[in-house]
């Protein structure tokens, strides 16, 4: 017997902090997809979210390339994924493959931060689908050639993530039992003095 669903979702919501948006508490990263579609106006306020994330010039440089469930873009996301990957991602009704423009539109620069400004975009994604109640795990698995290869993605990009969509489902539905086990541990997070420095490896006193 291992945890349902909605004790799992409970065992992986983060301490509330006050003051703290809940939403970056509450989102966590599941393997196990409930068989429920995102409807399009759930996915098309994700990318609303990811629109406003900032970038540098404003350049923008995110693109996503979505497949929900039996469309040409999803199988060409899920045939790239990683075996591991492949083993539990095939429950999402969504898979999204995020890539950055690595030159500036403006002068053809080339861009350093654009990776940086995509991963910015897709947190925004992933808060608002939490916020949504849905479900995202994002996934540097996959064969980058393969899915550029399958895409067509020109070489002045480069390749991010792939992010899983959907709803919450059973831990148990995955049956592996070290996955299940994955799927019902507590989180973990480095104490804040770990990475807020004042000077190299000093932690800042904050508060
Ligand atoms: C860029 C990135 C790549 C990741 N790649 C994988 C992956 O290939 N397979 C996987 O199962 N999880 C992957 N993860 C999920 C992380 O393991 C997970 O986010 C981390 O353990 C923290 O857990 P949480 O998201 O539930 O807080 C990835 C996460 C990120 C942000």
């Amino acid at each position: 017997m291992t945890l349902s669903a909605k004790e799992v979702e409970e065992l992986k919501h983060a301490p509330v902090v006050e003051g703290v948006l809940p939403v970056f508490h509450r989102r966590w990263s599941p393997r196990s997809f409930a068989d429920r579609e995102v409807t399009p106006g759930d996915l098309m306020k994700v990318f609303e979210a990811a629109r406003w994330a900032a970038s540098s010039y404003n350049e923008q440089p995110w693109r996503f390339l979505v497949g929900t469930r039996g469309s040409e873009a999803y199988r060409k996301i899920f045939e790239a994924l990683i075996p591991f990957n492949q083993m539990w991602a095939k429950t999402a009704p969504v898979l999204i493959l995020g890539v950055a423009k690595t030159q500036f539109s403006h002068n053809d620069a080339p861009n350093r931060v654009a990776l940086y400004d995509l991963g910015a975009a897709a947190s925004y994604l992933t808060l608002q689908a939490a916020a949504l109640g849905l479900a995202t795990h994002q996934m540097g698995g996959f064969s980058g050639d393969a899915a550029r290869k399958a895409f067509g993605i020109p070489e002045n990009f480069e390749l991010g993530a792939v992010i899983a969509l959907g709803y919450l489902g059973e831990p148990a539905a995955l049956g592996n039992e070290q996955v299940v086990a994955q799927e019902v541990a507590p989180r973990t997070r480095k104490a804040l003095g770990e990475f807020v420095f004042s000077a190299w490896e000093t932690p800042a006193e904050l508060g």
